[in-house]
């Protein structure tokens, strides 16, 4: 049998995370997302992933501290980053860095997760900083993961801003065999080790099929521009065959679960900017128009919808999108690397040959 781009062919067994796209579920081992954003931080879902249960209060702090220590960036790494083209994107610049660590092997996989997961942040805003001619800002240690990223990227401190971004990456962290995860998977496998599987991942991760970029979501608000414009600019979209960016997905079949809990996170803020409202309306608008025009299918908001209102809230540049997106998503990375190894059989899928 040929199943291009292996669809529907199941390739391993997880304990990592479970998804059901008819009831807009999505679990992380065991566990469901709502539940996983409301009532723990970046660190305790984290851990949770690597080490398959939540740290008591002693592990905690020892995996808070390590992650504290080894968000600098090392001296040689930063000599490397200085050196790099200004024009190069920054997936390329997070790709080629990321495979520049050196990470002694005895140390094991663990320790070398926890260092990749601490330090990219750090990469990201000092990259971010340079290019924009602001002067980059070190690590705080007295700051959380997520509140010291905000910190290094802005300057500022925001415990609004963080709660906000820690509810992204925390539902962005995991989300099964996606295309970024199998090629850590594949890498992992031939007894590779994790700084390599993470290069593949973030060079799979880099492809607009996949790393996506809330752009469109921003583009199609800001032609709305007010309520009343909705229905006609929705409709004109669809008589065109074009399609409604923020909404429709492969495997949900209803509201993206992730966008949901984003939406719970967003409508907490005390004070809402114009723009989600907007945002909220055309959300509820355009759901009915759908239903309307396209029957068939189930097309409801998908997880970029409401990122694109993170990073609208935040300011922060669409250029780091799917850097940010990788900072989370390098946690599951990490745990499907260590649950390859754990269990591993070698990646190695016969190709049909056709002739030439
Ligand atoms: C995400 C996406 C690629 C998933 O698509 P899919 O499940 O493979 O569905 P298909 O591309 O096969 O489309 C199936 C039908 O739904 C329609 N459809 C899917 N998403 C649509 C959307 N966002 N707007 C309008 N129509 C849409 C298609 O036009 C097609 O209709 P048709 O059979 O009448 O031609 C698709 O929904 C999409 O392009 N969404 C917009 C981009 C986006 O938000 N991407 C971020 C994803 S996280």
């Amino acid at each position: 049998m040929y199943y291009p781009g292996l669809k529907g062919v199941i390739a391993v067994q997880t304990s990592l995370s479970n998804i059901d796209g008819e009831k807009g579920m999505l679990t992380y081992r065991g566990i469901e997302i709502e539940r996983l954003v409301e009532k723990y931080s970046f660190e305790e879902v984290a851990y949770f992933l690597l080490y398959r249960e939540f740290p008591n209060e002693e592990m905690k702090v020892r995996f808070k501290e390590k992650l504290i220590n080894y968000r600098p960036i090392p001296n040689y790494i930063v000599g490397i980053l200085e050196l790099m083209p200004k024009e190069m994107p920054l997936m390329d610049v997070l790709r080629t860095i990321i495979s520049s660590f050196n990470l002694p092997e005895k140390d094991g996989i663990y320790e070398a997760a926890e260092r990749l997961i601490s330090v990219f942040p750090t990469i990201i805003a000092y990259r971010y900083r340079q290019l924009k001619n602001l002067p980059v800002i070190p690590p705080n240690s007295s700051l959380d993961h997520v509140n010291n990223f905000v910190y290094m990227l802005t300057g500022n401190i925001n415990s609004t801003h963080a709660q906000i971004l820690e509810s992204y990456l925390i539902l962005t962290m995991e989300h099964g065999l996606n295309a970024s995860t199998f090629a850590a998977r594949v890498t992992i496998s031939t007894e590779s080790d994790l700084i390599s599987a993470i290069t593949s991942a973030l060079g799979t991760m880099k492809g607009p099929l996949h790393g996506g970029a809330p752009s469109g979501v921003i583009a199609l608000l800001e032609e709305i521009k007010t309520e009343d414009a909705i229905c006609e600019v929705i409709h004109k979209k669809l008589e065109n065959k074009e399609r409604i960016m923020g909404f429709g997905h492969r495997v949900y079949k209803t509201t993206d679960p992730r966008a949901l809990a984003l939406k719970n996170t967003i409508m907490k803020m005390d004070e809402l900017p114009d723009w989600i409202d907007l945002a909220v309306k055309t959300e509820i608008e355009t759901i009915e128009i759908l239903k309307q025009v396209k029957p068939d299918h189930k097309l409801y908001t998908n997880v970029e919808y409401y990122a694109a209102a993170i990073m609208k809230t935040l300011s922060l540049d669409e250029s780091l999108f799917t850097a940010i997106f990788s900072s989370s998503r390098i946690v599951g990375w990490c745990a499907h690397a260590i649950e390859q190894q754990n269990n591993n059989t070698l990646f190695r899928p016969n190709a049909m040959y056709i002739g030439n």
